[in-house]
């Protein structure tokens, strides 16, 4: 995998090599200060992030590395209206990687077609966020030792939450789990996620309650409303605090089940559970830098090379998701793959309506 677009198609040996990686480093970082010496990171953020930008440009800092981008595309060209196209052909003859968040589906995949340097999507819309599942992935391993034989709870925006995409997507690669999706009618796990799940053999189920969920979950993953994808503010407003894990909830789950979010949280998880032993977010968080550090040593092993962006694609039919980055980069080719036999878009993934 020279990009890191969505972490579907990546081999339990990379995911071995990476965890493994990672693990040396927070065991031996003084061994890895100048793993990056003279190389630059690019870091191209299109929306607003704390811990995703912020723990990528520490990763890249501590590896010895540099790092150049921007964090409010107001600042940049981009304001003038210059193409993502002609942004990541210039900052991908500055940089050895690009990580780039976006608020359109797609995105990162676009940037991959016209950049010499591997792309990392660091969020592309409601879409994926592949590298916050190898933070999920990482803090699960430490927690528990395995991923396999587990009942994952997944709870809160599930239609946009591109985290709970993603890790769901990778979970398909481990043995033995239990899926209950958690959510309200409006927020289910968009059909294309569904179908994945059905098409993988995967054992689900879909509830609204999140108590009565509780007592079975090895691992529980809140996660927040997510406000900016709403098209409907009032939509958001009646379904915003819909779910709030408390002291008092916590009393019916498993001793040893462990509580994840990508955080920023809203009100979703109650203070009074910070301390609790089983809430693992804030650390989380922390195995975040030390993943990305080794993802970003996995990725800038081969240098730049020549994009070959259309090879072996299908080019057919155009997407009709609005929020599909072909919707505004209008210069883009309309791409597609075939998913067990359904067209779907190669950017955004969505099913292509005929
Ligand atoms: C998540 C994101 O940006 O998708 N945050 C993160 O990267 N840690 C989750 C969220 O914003 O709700």
């Amino acid at each position: 995998m020279r990009h890191i677009l969505d972490l579907q198609d990546m081999s339990m040996e990379m995911w071995n090599g990476l965890y493994t990686t990672c693990c040396d480093i927070m065991h031996s970082p003084g061994y890895y200060v100048d793993a990056a010496r003279g190389k630059v990171m690019a870091s191209l953020f299109y929306e607003p992030s704390t811990r995703t930008n912020l723990s990528f440009q520490t990763a890249m800092l501590r590896l010895g590395g540099n790092v150049m981008g921007f964090s409010d595309p107001n600042l940049s060209s981009v304001s003038k209206g210059e193409t993502l196209k002609d942004t990541i052909i210039m900052t991908s003859s500055y940089s050895d990687v690009i990580v780039m968040r976006n608020p359109k589906e797609g995105a990162a995949k676009a940037a991959s077609l016209f950049s010499e340097v591997p792309v990392i999507n660091a969020g592309d819309g409601g879409h994926l966020h592949p590298t916050q599942t190898l933070t999920d992935l990482t803090t699960i391993m430490r927690y528990r030792g395995s991923i396999d034989n587990m009942t994952v709870g997944f709870c809160g925006d599930l239609k946009n939450g591109r985290t709970v995409h993603s890790l769901i997507k990778s979970l398909l690669s481990f043995k033995n789990i239990v899926y209950y999706l958690i959510s309200p009618k409006e927020l289910v796990l968009p059909s294309y996620m569904r179908n994945l799940l059905i098409e993988n053999g995967q054992k689900f189920y879909e509830v609204t309650d999140l108590e009565e969920s509780l007592p079975e979950l090895d691992v529980l993953y809140m996660t927040r409303i997510q406000r900016e994808r709403f098209v409907d503010q009032l939509e958001y407003e009646r379904l915003k605090g819909v779910y709030v894990l408390d002291a008092h909830k916590m009393q019916a789950a498993k001793k040893d089940m462990i509580v994840l979010h990508p955080l920023p949280r809203v009100d979703e998880i109650s203070g009074e559970l910070d301390d609790d032993p089983r809430s693992a977010y804030f650390e989380q968080a922390r195995c975040g830098m030390y993943i990305r550090m080794a993802l970003l040593l996995h990725v800038m092993k081969e240098g730049p090379m020549k994009p070959d962006h259309l090879a072996a694609m299908e080019r057919h039919q155009l997407c009709h998701n609005d929020r599909c980055i072909t919707k505004s980069e209008r210069y883009l080719e309309p791409l597609t793959k075939n998913v067990h036999g359904t067209l779907c878009c190669a950017y955004c993934d969505k099913e292509i309506v005929l």
